[in-house]
């Protein structure tokens, strides 16, 4: 007698491998106890992550989701430039502001200076945008796409001062694979 069907489900599926399914590594695992030792460990899983996928739209938003659950901030995410504005893209975090004008807030200073934004305390930058109260420092850093600024990425911490040299590296770096990356 055949065994019930739902335990015959079970072990098709469990003969059937994820990569049957999804090309990627389910999860990422971060290690090391400084941020810079993290970073380290998330740098080369994120070039993998993206190195088989053209969509643009999908590659950015598992970017962002690495980041965001491998290092804890309180939002990670980005901006792209569309006309006079920055219109809100993948992200991960509490719900955010749509648009943002052209050196307005953090982020459209970071695309107005073409440069990355540090800011220690957000309640002593001027015009800051607070799309959420738990906020309290920031970093944004641009994408450029033939020459000019495409893109602002954006983290945002629940603690003063979160964001230095460290940071800014590393997101330079996720800005260089966005600009290597097709779509
Ligand atoms: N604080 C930003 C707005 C974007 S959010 O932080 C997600 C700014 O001042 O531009």
């Amino acid at each position: 007698m055949l065994p019930p069907l739902h335990v015959l489900c079970n072990v098709l599926f469990a003969r059937l491998k994820i990569t049957d399914f999804c090309t990627m590594s389910e999860s990422i695992l971060v290690e090391g106890a400084t941020r810079e030792e993290k970073y380290a460990s998330l740098l080369p899983q994120i070039r993998a992550l993206v190195e088989e996928e053209n969509d643009l739209i999908a590659n950015v938003s598992n970017m962002m989701a690495a980041i965001k659950e491998s290092m804890g901030f309180l939002w990670v995410g980005c901006y792209f430039v569309k006309g006079n504005e920055l219109v809100l893209g993948p992200f991960q975090g509490p719900v955010a502001c749509t648009r943002i004008g052209f050196g307005k807030g953090v982020c459209g200073a970071c695309w107005q200076s073409a440069e990355t934004i540090i800011v220690k305390n957000v309640d002593e930058f001027p015009g800051h945008i607070a799309c959420s109260t738990e906020s309290r420092s920031e970093i944004a850093v641009p994408v450029f796409k033939n020459g000019t600024v495409f893109m602002v990425l954006d983290i945002d911490s629940r603690s003063l001062a979160d964001f230095g040299e460290t940071d800014k590296n590393f997101l330079q770096e996720i800005a260089l694979i966005i600009e290597s990356l097709p779509g």
